[in-house]
């Protein structure tokens, strides 16, 4: 609450964009025509919500990363040509801006944006330098807020009725009791950040028909998650925690990132869809 920094009003909107769904509408979930931009889907999570874009006829998709691509990057891309890379840099808006241009500029229109890049580190609390834990809001947080207020922008300048998806994670609502190995005070503390402003930004945004929703996996099986199942006491462990007594595959998140962005769900924003099946949970 309170005014804002400099004082001054907050900005006026401009003529609220309809959100009602047109006559004609074809209510098959696709992503058929859209163009949608994945921040670190080079790998992981990010390469997994790709591929199942694809599958479901997105138009375009690009991985907007920093690092180079990986091999299963080339093997996705040899299936779908329209998947592309573009190097970008989440925390650093010129970058953003940059690679959110270049989109449209080739394409024309943009439609969606899942802002998924994300880091963690797994140590005890008591260990986190200053340093490293401003390193995880700057790149969870900040980077995550910074890639949606430029594709927000863009999409308003464009008039384009669109979708935001942000990954944030099971820890935004409480530790895992099943991988206490890998306590991360700051990391859960970015993601809980992340699954709070997706509702204030839903609210600010529904009258510029933009969406925006958030996604909170478990334990997915990716680069951040190696250590996991090599825990000495993870059988046991998943023998007695209930649900699926396994990591997720990234592509098993997909089906919920495609639904969000397509306009099937033109009435969903501002809710946190957890996928954890069960056991990463809790
Ligand atoms: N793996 C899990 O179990 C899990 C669970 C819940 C949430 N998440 C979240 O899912 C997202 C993806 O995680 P993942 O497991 O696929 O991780 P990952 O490390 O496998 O992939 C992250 C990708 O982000 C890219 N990236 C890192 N910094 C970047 C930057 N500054 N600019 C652009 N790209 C950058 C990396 O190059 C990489 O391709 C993260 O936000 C993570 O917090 C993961």
């Amino acid at each position: 609450m309170g005014s804002n920094e400099d004082g001054a009003a907050p900005s006026s909107t401009t003529t609220p964009l309809s959100t009602q769904p047109p006559a004609n509408f074809d209510w098959q979930i696709t992503l058929a025509s859209k163009v949608i931009a994945i921040t670190g889907a080079n790998r992981g999570i990010g390469l997994g919500i790709a591929e199942v874009c694809l599958a479901n006829n997105a138009k375009m998709v690009y991985s907007l990363d920093l690092m180079d691509p990986s091999e299963d990057f080339a093997a996705l891309h040899k299936k779908y040509p329209n998947f592309k890379y573009i190097q970008m840099d989440v925390t650093n808006e010129a970058s953003v801006q940059k690679a959110i241009d270049s989109i449209v500029e080739a394409e024309g229109r943009i439609d969606g944006l899942v802002a998924n890049a994300g880091m963690t580190k797994h140590q005890p609390a008591l260990d986190f330098t200053r340093a490293e834990v401003e390193k995880r809001f700057n790149l969870n947080v900040f980077g995550a807020f910074f890639c949606a207020q430029t594709f927000a922008k863009k999409c308003i300048a464009l008039g384009t009725r669109a979708s935001i998806v942000f990954t944030a994670s099971m820890t935004s609502y409480r530790p895992n009791r099943a991988a206490p190995s890998a306590p991360s005070a700051p990391y859960g503390g970015t993601k809980a950040a992340v699954r709070n402003m997706t509702h204030t930004l839903a609210m600010e945004w529904a009258a510029h028909g933009i969406r925006v929703n958030s996604i909170s996996p478990g334990f997915v099986k990716t680069a951040m998650t190696y250590y996991v199942e090599r825990a000495p006491d993870w059988d046991l462990k998943m023998q007695y925690y209930g649900g699926m007594p396994r990591l997720a595959m990234p592509q098993e998140l997909g089906g919920a990132y495609v639904y969000l962005l397509s306009d099937t769900a033109g009435y969903t924003t501002g809710i946190d869809i957890p996928i954890a099946g069960i056991v990463g949970a809790w």
